[in-house]
């Protein structure tokens, strides 16, 4: 559904480091492909003026991605600048009179989730908030507890239909491209449910370690980080049902029926692991127990998936960096008495750094007669370098005031109801060597029928050096 078009955007946190690492990038993006048009202020406690929040933006956008003049310019002129504190309502006064004739600007809270409570009624009380819209990033709390209580402030002022939770993940055309997948091609109807479908695998791996964020990441974990907002955004879209319409509404209620079918995960359904030389990373406490790899099992309890285990497995310092999943169909009855056994067909599906839809199957060997081999039809898509990015699609569809992108009040507090147990319970984390699949123990617990399928690069894929100076 296309909500109205915000007519201000307005950043809190403008001197900080979401701001310096994906705000001013992405808006010199939207300037550049014709899609910003409105007044852009940025909120801060630095003492700075405007001069000096354009020096930042322009550091910013030399540092990541590279400074092009023209839309650099052409966002310039639209920024403006309030300097305050965020407990003094003169600074919401000042935010109004800089707003103008604007009636439905959009917030992005780029500041700690320990502000929002004072900002948002900050907000509502100097006459700032009517017909306007909050975006806020993840994490989207730190557990369920922490969940319901972001949601209860930010609803205390605004209309779930304002509240736009940020997963990037959403903005990645290939996720967005799963459900186009299912249900633009009848092919898959008939297989897609647990009559044909032995499992599902989903991997998320990174071959770098915690990159300077380990004072972040030490609070949060791989299950925090990406398991409960990134792969099982991927999940739902796998799992779900198709949505009776295509709005909005529509198909995030189909995605919170996802999440609804999947008991809480229990202890034995996990294990947890943490990288040989993470306690040594800056930020990082001496013998933290914080994981940087987890791989789960869970099921999807409904009528299309009921028995399928669904398996996922996500952590850094991995020997690869790149997301996808891997569909294994149930075996033929094997007619040939194939020797070996005939290779289960398999859908595949990659997310980054390439993106690549596979289907696995077996055909005969040349001049054999009952002889076969595995062979993978591949249909291989290499991003181009001005294709729209996650984030830059998520911020424009905020603007929008577009939802689907974005994670719904149930949805979150689903989503860290079923990881919740694990992370309040002590559950061993074993120590792996990095370059590796994880501990030893998760290779003999937690393991898909047939095995777990190990990503191979194409040598087109971009590397990793590429895609973050992307
Ligand atoms: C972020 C996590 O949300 O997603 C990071 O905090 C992770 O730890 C990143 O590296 C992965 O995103 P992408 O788009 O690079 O796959």
């Amino acid at each position: 559904m296309t909500g109205t078009h915000s007519d201000a955007l307005v950043f809190f946190g403008a001197t900080g480091d979401l701001a310096y690492k994906k705000i001013f990038p992405t808006l010199q993006a939207m300037a550049k492909r014709g899609h910003l048009d409105i007044p852009i202020v940025g909120v801060a406690k630095a003492g700075w003026n405007l001069d000096q929040l354009r020096a930042r933006a322009r550091e910013s956008v030399e540092k990541h991605g590279g400074l092009d003049r023209e839309a650099f310019d052409r966002m310039c002129r639209l920024l403006r600048y309030v300097d305050g504190d965020y407990h003094d309502t003169l600074t919401f006064n000042q935010l109004r009179k800089e707003l103008g004739s604007a009636e439905r600007p959009a917030y992005y809270l780029a500041i700690p989730p320990a502000l929002f409570g004072m900002v948002t009624q900050n907000l509502a009380c100097t006459n700032c908030s009517n017909g306007a819209r909050v975006i806020v990033e993840k994490p989207f709390g730190t557990d369920l507890a922490s969940a319901r209580e972001l949601n209860h402030i930010l609803l205390g002022t605004f209309p779930e239909s304002g509240i736009f939770r940020i997963d990037h993940y959403l903005g990645k055309q290939p996720v967005r491209n799963l459900l186009y997948f299912r249900f633009a091609n009848v092919f898959l109807h008939s297989l897609w449910n647990r009559s044909t479908v032995e499992s599902v695998q989903i991997t998320m791996a990174e071959d770098f370690g915690v990159q300077g964020r380990g004072a972040f990441y030490d609070h949060t974990g791989t299950v925090r980080d990406v398991v409960q907002n990134h792969i099982f955004q991927i999940l739902s879209n796998l799992a779900m049902e198709p949505p009776v319409r295509t709005d909005s509404e529509s198909i995030r209620d189909e995605k919170v029926k996802v999440l609804k079918a999947i008991a809480p995960i229990d202890e034995k359904s996990i294990v947890r692991g943490q990288f040989r030389g993470y306690q040594n990373e800056g930020g990082v406490a001496h013998g933290s127990r914080t994981e940087t790899f987890a791989t789960l099992k869970l099921e999807v309890n409904s009528w299309r998936w009921q028995g399928v285990p669904f398996y996922i497995r996500a952590g850094k310092q991995m020997p690869v960096t790149c997301t996808e999943i891997l569909v294994r169909l149930r075996r033929p009855p094997d007619v040939y008495h194939a020797q070996p056994a005939l290779e289960q067909n398999h859908i595949r599906l990659r997310i980054s750094p390439d993106v690549a839809i596979a289907l696995g199957m077996m055909v005969l060997k040349p001049d054999r007669d009952i002889e076969g081999r595995p062979i993978e039809m591949v249909a291989n898509h290499h991003p181009e370098a001005n294709e729209m990015d996650a984030y830059e699609r998520v911020l424009g569809e905020a603007i929008a005031g577009d939802t689907t992108l974005f994670a719904r009040e149930d949805y979150v507090e689903e989503a860290w109801r079923i990881v919740d147990p694990v992370l309040r319970a002590e559950t061993p984390v074993y120590e792996y060597e990095p370059g590796t699949w994880g501990p030893q123990e998760a290779s003999q617990s937690i393991v898909p029928p047939g095995g777990w399928h190990a990503p191979v690069l194409s040598p087109a894929a971009p590397q990793n050096a590429e895609r973050r100076a992307a």
